[in-house]
């Protein structure tokens, strides 16, 4: 179903105690004046009991960064969905262009993972975007093209309508330069127009499709109130708590 998302991809960072307070504090923040959007902190693996705690009696909800394209066995050092289902995980981050260049994870396999995900009702919140010379050379649409049509556009109607689309143009990611919000909302629009091509029009409409890539307590609201822009995973300013409740209440 289509909603308005704000999602924090904390990436490697923070030891216990400061995920801890991190998380507590925007609990607090948000407990207080009720969100107009759901809010996901993907936490690292070993946070996901704590974050799912808060999650058991705030609005938070939880996400992973990260699962296993196998069901279970030995793979050591890997975690399965049926794991992230038993600990009330909600989202989960596919596709990540971190994971896509440093891990060298490829379509397919995010296809497998996106569909154990699915398979264990956590939703998939899949990551596409180009990197700098292929915005450069124009090829921005046909690279974000060939990754859904390799990956998500595999799924049946049914299938697909569970996943949350994350534009993050690679080279907005980290840099502090943000795609302008007439950027962002021609690429969002494009690629609600991509599902309805390959579904429908009632499939389009009912994806919800994020932003990421330098949002920040700034520029949010400007992204935010594009028409096709139904959120943002935000990396770097979602590690403060002020920053990220800002953020939150940008609708
Ligand atoms: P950033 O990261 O907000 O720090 O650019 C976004 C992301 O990688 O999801």
């Amino acid at each position: 179903m289509r909603q308005k998302i704000v999602a924090g991809n904390w990436k490697m960072n923070k030891v216990f105690h400061e995920a801890e307070d991190l998380v507590g504090a925007i609990a607090n923040a948000i407990d207080d004046r009720e969100p107009d959007c759901e809010v996901v902190i993907c936490t690292p693996s070993v946070f996901l009991e704590m974050t799912g705690d808060y999650s058991e009696e705030s609005q938070i909800r939880t996400g992973a960064q990260n699962v296993s394209e196998h069901e279970s066995g030995a793979y050591t050092g890997e975690i399965s969905a049926a794991m992230l289902d038993s600990m009330a995980i909600d989202y989960c981050i596919v596709g990540h262009s971190e994971r896509r260049k440093y891990f060298g994870e490829k379509d397919e396999v995010l296809y497998e993972k996106a569909e154990r995900l699915i398979e264990n009702e956590i939703i998939p919140i899949f990551c596409i975007g180009e990197q700098l010379e292929d915005r450069e050379a124009e090829n921005h649409f046909k690279v974000v093209e060939a990754q859904l049509v390799n990956s998500v556009f595999k799924f049946n109607k049914d299938e697909f309508s569970n996943i949350v689309i994350a534009y993050e143009p690679v080279w907005a990611i980290g840099t502090g330069k943000t795609a302008t919000p007439a950027q962002a909302q021609e690429m969002h629009a494009f690629i609600r127009d991509l599902i309805a091509k390959k579904y429908d029009n009632e499939t389009a409409e009912e994806t919800s499709i994020l932003y990421g890539g330098s949002c920040n307590a700034e520029n949010a609201k400007e992204l935010f109130s594009q028409k096709d822009v139904d959120g943002g995973l935000i990396g770097g300013a979602s590690l403060k708590a002020n920053d990220f409740t800002k953020i939150i209440y940008s609708f």
